[in-house]
């Protein structure tokens, strides 16, 4: 991609990457993605916003040049250090030496790690902040965990324009930058959920902190690091309402306690009957429903597992561990949220029965509250063992 002016003073320098199809080894980048970074030009001075992949440095510079010719950069600011917005941070320092870089606190701190370059000091920003170019004035806002602790905002007010990094980005390219020039809207809007879900729905309270920081700033543009600058006269306001509609917690009147397993016999589901029986005895008004892995859609049931209060998961013991579809399902754990959240575990074995304790260590190792007793019965639950499974359940729900 070329550059592409978006007022007299701020360019679009940013890089395409179509061929790109997951993006941080898990997060899905069907339509590509962009690296996007703008030149900003006061009166006296320059500053670059953002910097791009290192395996686009080459271009990401010609980018530049093009923009400011033989002037010189003043600044490079990094509202957020991940590598797909540092990465080629060291070759723009290598053509531009005498920039100052800017992050924030804890964006100046990674820098340092991230560029291993001895004697480099970035400057690092604080709330309220701000820096003048001749003309437009950069004002800094802290952003935590939108969606590393180093993110921020800049503002600058006599454009209007929000400098926001990931947030309100998605993994979308087009040779165009404006979100009026959209080919494939349909694309896009499917782009921006996945990359909701994929990077901020860890973070929601983050995104309401941080759409309440700007909610009274009057932005025309939001010029975000991924796909399409969004515009206050287009896609902007839905944008801004899907982020707060999507992280605004559903208020619910019933605990939610899943009962998830997988069962090669029936043993396992047998136990876990018997489990979600104690559990409903507990807790009568709780919606405790059973779900065999397999015959479910795996993408519901990360849902249910990250949205409910407490959950049950048992497996068979096959070769001395649970089985893949349950180590599935426990992936998808939303790990920053899921820290004391109550879970039980169980299963039915042959002949050594590692299952449990394999699921038990996997729990705990993400800080969820696993339940001290876990439920294991050799081969076929007998009534007695289901009796025992459904008092354990019970007693499970009884402590939430
Ligand atoms: Fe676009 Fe968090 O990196």
């Amino acid at each position: 991609m070329s550059i592409i002016k978006l007022t007299d003073k701020i360019t679009s320098v940013g890089v395409i990457n179509p061929n790109l199809r997951v993006f941080d080894v898990v997060i899905p980048a069907d339509y590509g993605t962009s690296y996007n970074a703008y030149i900003l030009q006061g009166n006296d001075k320059t500053a670059l916003i953002e910097c791009s992949h290192d395996g686009f440095s080459e271009q990401f510079l010609r980018n530049i040049r093009l923009a400011i010719g033989e002037d010189q950069l003043d600044y490079i600011i990094l509202n957020h250090c991940e590598p797909d917005h540092s990465g080629a941070l060291a070759c723009v320092m290598e053509h531009y030496p005498q920039a100052q870089v800017i992050a924030s606190q804890a964006g100046a701190l990674y820098l340092k790690n991230i560029t291993k370059t001895e004697g480099f000091s970035p400057k690092a920003v604080k709330q309220g902040d701000t820096l003048d170019l001749g003309g437009l004035t950069l004002e800094f806002i802290p952003a935590p965990f939108l969606h590393w602790p180093d993110s921020m905002f800049t503002w600058v007010k006599e454009e209007n324009a929000l400098f926001s990094c990931d947030f309100l980005g998605a993994h979308y390219c087009e040779p165009n930058m404006l979100d009026t020039e959209i080919t494939y809207p349909e694309c896009y809007q499917a782009a921006f959920r996945v990359y909701y879900d994929g990077i901020f729905a860890p973070f929601k309270k983050y995104v309401l902190a941080g759409l309440d920081k700007i909610k009274d700033l009057d932005i025309a543009f939001v010029c975000n690091s991924h796909g399409p600058v969004l515009t206050k006269d287009c896609l902007l306001p839905k944008a801004m309402e899907l982020y707060r509609s999507w992280s605004t917690p559903e208020p619910r009147a019933n605990k939610l306690i899943p009962v998830f397993y997988v069962s090669a016999y029936g043993n396992t589901e047998k136990l876990a009957h018997a489990i979600a029986k104690g559990i409903r005895e507990a807790q009568p008004a709780a919606e405790v429903e059973c779900y065999d892995i397999i015959k479910h859609d795996l993408c519901k049931l990360s849902e249910l597992i990250n949205a409910c209060d407490a959950f049950a998961v048992g497996s068979p013991t096959f070769n001395r561990d649970a089985v893949a579809p349950v180590w599935h399902l426990l992936t998808s754990i939303d790990a920053v949220n899921s820290a004391k959240k109550p879970a039980l575990v169980f299963g039915s074995y042959g002949w050594s029965g590692e299952a449990a304790a394999n699921l038990s260590a996997r729990l705990n190792g993400l800080k969820i509250a696993v339940h001290p007793e876990p439920v294991r019965v050799c081969f076929t639950p007998a009534q007695q063992d289901l009796d025992c499974a459904a008092e354990q359940g019970k007693k499970f729900a009884m402590c939430l």
